[in-house]
């Protein structure tokens, strides 16, 4: 028995990375497994307090932007994480579960927090203990992430393994994560060798999922390349992260593996590829963008879907807690 469990945060849009290292395989899972998928807000406040207006927003256009790529409300639960309160009460006993020592291994801390670790949120350094629980609380087997958050899922596995020892009881599954697909992880469009992110500074550094047909072939025209050709054989790429790195988004976007978008395009100039590239990545993405904008324009229909999710995920989520507040023993209201 299978249960997945994935988060996403809404801070800004849903770029190209989130989607093919994410949400893609998300849709993929929905038809075979029982899935939650969560808006994580309250890890959205974690690098920086939001206007609240902006996170409410970002909420529902995230929600709205995975509905829009294939996830049905109706078949999985789709809510935002605050709306389950069962995520910080587990997040708290996780606090007391994780060593300090593994919190100051994570890469993601440490490239977030930067050189001023001092000033940075308590949040962001306990940040993967509420993950952990995210994922826990509803004894989720399976995380379906892209490159960049294995090691949280390790982590996970790390807290899982301890409670369960330390308590002499197997109460949480040792979550397996769950990386497919040709892009798991997408590399910015100006540099090679940094992660598409929704922090980078420049825009144009990634595509996001409401920028119009126009922006996405400016993107492309403009994404950084190397002087050669492109290259007959997959090994070609090898040692050319720019060409790697858009000959991946090509090969995911078209549904081809990698061998095959390498044929396709050997021999074609640079121009000619990105052309190709535009082409294929508008008529991916203009469908989602413009059912994102009709799911937009009626905001309650969103809220909606969130509400009812959160609601069977608290149902999800309550009899584990209880297990919980006895092997630790809480006393129960
Ligand atoms: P977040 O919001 O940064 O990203 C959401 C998902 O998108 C994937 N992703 C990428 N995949 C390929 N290439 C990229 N450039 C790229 N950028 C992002 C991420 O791997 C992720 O799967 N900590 C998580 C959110 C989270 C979570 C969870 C995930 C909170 N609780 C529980 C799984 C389970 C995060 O910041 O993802």
């Amino acid at each position: 028995q299978r249960r997945i469990f994935s988060g996403i945060q809404p801070t800004g849009n849903l770029h190209l990375g989130n989607y093919l290292g994410a949400v893609r395989n998300w849709v993929a899972l929905q038809n075979e497994y029982e899935c939650i998928f969560c808006m994580v807000d309250m890890h959205a406040i974690t690098a920086s307090l939001l206007n609240a207006d902006e996170l409410r927003n970002s909420t529902r256009e995230l929600a709205a932007a995975m509905i829009a790529s294939g996830i049905d409300p109706k078949k999985n639960i789709l809510f935002n994480q605050s709306q389950n309160p069962d995520h910080a009460t587990l997040a708290w006993i996780f606090n007391c579960v994780a060593r300090l020592g593994w919190m100051n291994r994570m890469t993601q801390f440490k490239e977030k927090a930067g050189k001023d670790r001092e000033n940075a949120s308590l949040g962001l350094y306990a940040y993967p203990a509420l993950m952990a629980a995210d994922i826990l609380v509803y004894k989720a087997t399976h995380v379906p992430v892209g490159e960049d958050q294995k090691q949280h899922i390790e982590l996970t596995r790390d807290i899982a393994q301890k409670f369960n020892h330390d308590y002499a009881t197997e109460l949480f599954p040792i979550t397996e994560p769950l990386i497919f697909g040709t892009a798991t992880r997408v590399m910015s469009l100006r540099d090679g060798a940094k992660k598409m992110s929704k922090s980078d500074a420049s825009d144009q550094s990634r595509i996001n999922l409401t920028d119009t047909a126009d922006m996405i072939a400016d993107k492309i025209k403009r994404a950084k390349t190397d002087p050669e050709l492109l290259p007959d054989t997959a090994a070609g790429l090898e040692g050319r992260p720019e060409a790697q790195n858009l000959m991946g988004i090509y090969a995911a976007l078209s549904g081809q593996t990698l061998d095959q978008a390498v044929a396709v395009a050997a021999g074609k100039g640079w121009g000619d590829f990105k052309k190709l590239l535009t082409e294929t990545a508008v008529s991916v993405l203009d469908p989602i963008t413009s059912e994102m904008r009709r799911l937009m324009a009626d905001p309650g229909y969103v809220d909606g879907i969130l509400r009812e999710g959160g609601e069977k995920a608290r149902a999800l989520s309550a009899p584990v807690v209880k297990e919980v507040y006895d092997t630790v023993g809480f006393l129960r209201p």
